[in-house]
This record gives structure tokens, sequence and C-alpha cells, in this order.
């Protein structure tokens, strides 16, 4: 048996960076991570500069980020332990670009809006606004359950895959997909586009992470419980060849895309917002 992409290793004696690098990871050329716990029981990604101790408690990331059922099992494990974590859920607010994106871009009543990927719901209810019927949809079942304990007469939870949305043509006003989580797609986000085209008279909106490096084709995010997100980055460029691949009877539905900054993530990158309008 080969050596699983996510390992937790408690040190047997003091060991260096590149040692545990060496150990506990399958190839140079993969994603390889170390996160190592602190003594509140967090844990954060380490580097070159990092002191390893005996006793520490480690996790070793190697994703082969070609292996793309492996970056979806990864992204399956952060899921269920991230979004659907009663504390994550009670501590994250949405973002002040998103704020201040949903403010401006998002009308105030009177809208059917659905939210993809809407994980356990921390952008959804801000889309209610004055009155707008808003529904979010995730596959991931423990995130939706833990957001439906919140539903209320204008917002409601499906749980549902994106690649294959339960809804009529049209169906709602405003389509988004926030936080980059078009990225969790890696190599298939023109179905997702279509679908959201499909499903949506007016705008479909995407909130995309891009990052100045641009050898970093997928990036990755750690919470403090000790998972890898990983998510493919875009640049408005690399969405436009999106969109240059879809259907033409899809691309024919758009009128404008409109491109809006957004702010850096802790993590690294920095979001910005595509709205695109539908004739
Ligand atoms: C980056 S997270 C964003 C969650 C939430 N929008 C937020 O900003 O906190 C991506 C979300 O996409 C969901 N997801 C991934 N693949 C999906 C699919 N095929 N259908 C529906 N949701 C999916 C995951 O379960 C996860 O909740």
């Amino acid at each position: 048996m080969g050596m699983e992409f996510r390992q937790k290793i408690i040190l047997k004696e003091a060991m260096s960076y590149e040692a545990i690098m060496g150990l506990y990871t399958r190839s140079k050329t993969f994603i390889n991570c170390i996160l190592k716990q602190d003594s509140k029981g967090l844990f954060f990604i380490t580097n070159e500069e990092s002191i390893f101790s005996k006793g520490d408690v480690v996790i070793v990331y190697s994703v082969d980020s070609f292996n793309i059922a492996e970056i979806l099992d990864a992204n399956g494990l952060f899921n269920e332990h991230f979004y659907a974590d009663q504390d994550v859920f009670e501590t994250q607010d949405i973002w002040p670009d998103e704020a201040l994106f949903i403010d401006h871009m998002i009308p105030s009543s009177d809208n059917r809006i659905l939210e993809i990927c809407s994980g356990n719901g921390r952008v959804t209810s801000h889309l209610c606004k004055d009155g707008n019927t808003v529904v979010g949809l995730d596959n991931c079942l423990e995130s939706i359950s833990l957001a439906q304990k919140h539903q209320t007469d204008l917002l409601s939870y499906v749980h549902a895959d994106a690649f294959k949305l339960p809804f009529e043509k049209d169906c709602f006003d405003i389509s988004c997909c926030f936080e980059n989580s078009l990225g969790m797609f890696l190599y298939d986000e023109e179905t997702i586009v279509q679908n959201l085209i499909e499903v949506s008279k007016q705008k479909v909106i995407f909130g995309l992470r891009q990052v100045n490096d641009s050898t970093q084709f997928i990036h990755y995010y750690a919470s403090q419980n000790g998972y890898l997100e990983f998510g493919k980055v875009f640049s408005h460029d690399s969405f436009e060849v999106i969109l240059n691949n879809l259907n033409e009877s899809y691309r024919n539905c758009i009128a404008a895309i409109n491109y809006y900054p957004g702010l850096a993530r802790p993590w690294g990158g920095e979001q910005f917002f595509v709205v695109l309008d539908l004739v």
C-alpha cells in the first residue's frame, strides 16, 4: 500500500522540516504541506524555519495536483470537517468586500436568488437583504444539515450536486457562486457556468481567487482543525477562456462581463468578483 495523501504523525524524535518532507511525502512534484499542532490544539502551516520536537503532532499532506479524484477526496474531507463545524459556523462572517459587493450588486427585495456551493450558509443569508427569496445549495450533507437549522420563510437550503441542478430553466433572477467555489470544480468549470446560466434570468455572479504567483494554478487553504482545501485560482484571462469554451447557445446568453476588485484573504490570494449580465 502506498502512502495516504494525508497522514497524522506524532513525532518520536525532533526532526527538521526537510526530514519530515523526505520521510512522509510521496513525490517532490506533489503539493506537499506540513501542518503542526500548537499548544491550544490548533494546526498551522509550517515552513523550513519551523522547529519540530519529540511529541509534536503534525499532519502531512502530499497531494498529486494532476489526480482530480485525489483532490476531490481531500476537499470532501475538508468540507465535512470545516463547513459542518458548529464553532466555524458561529465565528465566521462575510468579508468586508463581500458585504460591499452584496450591498451594491444584489437588489434589496423581490428577487429569487440561488447560491451554489453555499457551504454552511456563511454568505447565503446576507443575500435575502430586505426580502429576496434565497436558496443555498451544496453537495456536502453535513454542511447543508447545519445550514438547514437556520432556514426561514425567505431562506432555504438544498442538498444537491451543482453538476445536476434540480431547478427549471430561468427559475432564478440571479445565481451566485462565492469564495472561489468555482475553483473546486478543477477541470469542468464550463458545465457549472452553463448550469447557472440555464437557471438564471438576469445575472450570474462569481467570487474568484487570484494569486500573483502564476506558477500556482492550485491554491490551498488550511483550517485550524488540520485540513486543507484545494482550489484552482483564476485571472480575468483564465476566466474568459472558460467563457469561450461554453457551448455557443450559452455564450450567446452573455450580454456583458463586468469585473469588480475584492480584498486579500489571510490564506493568500485576492478576491475578485465577476458579474455576467444575461440577455
Ligand atoms: C470554498 S467552499 C465555499 C463555501 C461557502 N460558499 C463559503 O464561502 O463559506 C466550496 C463549497 O463547495 C461545495 N461543493 C463542492 N463540490 C460541489 C458540488 N459538486 N455540488 C455542490 N456543492 C459543491 C463544498 O461542499 C463547499 O461547501
